[in-house]
């Protein structure tokens, strides 16, 4: 049956606020795809690193400083907030944590702890 509210909708996405865990999960994708596309570069990289002294320093140099930085950084960030969004994703499919206050705690946690976490790593690597 058909009637006025199975009109299209207008939807502006600028203008709908999103709940913590509707970002956890954007981000989630978002990460994902990052990493997927980052892999050959990182395949690159290591081999370079792996083919001579001179490669190895190569690499090191081509992390250190600027765009390299600014890329490590991004690419830990991914695969931690990818990894602690994935884990909440595995407990809340065997229904831990699926309860209101909970579900959005653990989405603030992963939020802030995926970037503070990534920052230790980089700080400890470069
Ligand atoms: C580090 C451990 C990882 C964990 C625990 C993990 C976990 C997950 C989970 C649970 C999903 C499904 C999410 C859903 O139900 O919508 C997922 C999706 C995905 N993952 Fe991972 N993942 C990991 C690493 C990676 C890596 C290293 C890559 C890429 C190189 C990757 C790429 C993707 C992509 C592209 C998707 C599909 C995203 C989407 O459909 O929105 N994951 N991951």
């Amino acid at each position: 049956m058909h009637g006025a509210h199975d009109r299209p909708v207008y939807l502006n996405l600028l203008q709908i606020r999103l709940p913590v865990a509707g970002v956890l999960s954007i981000l989630h994708r978002i990460t994902g795809l990052l990493m997927f596309l980052a892999t050959p570069l990182i395949i690159y990289l290591l081999d370079l690193s792996l083919g001579s002294a001179a490669g190895y320093a190569q690499a090191g140099e081509l992390l250190h400083g600027g765009l390299g930085t600014i890329a490590l950084f991004g690419l830990l960030w991914s695969l931690l907030h990818h990894l602690f969004a994935g884990v909440r994703y595995l407990l809340l499919d065997v229904h831990i944590g699926v309860d209101k206050p909970y579900y959005r705690y653990s989405a603030w946690v992963v939020l802030i702890a995926a970037p503070l976490v990534a920052a230790v790593v980089a700080g400890v690597l470069l």
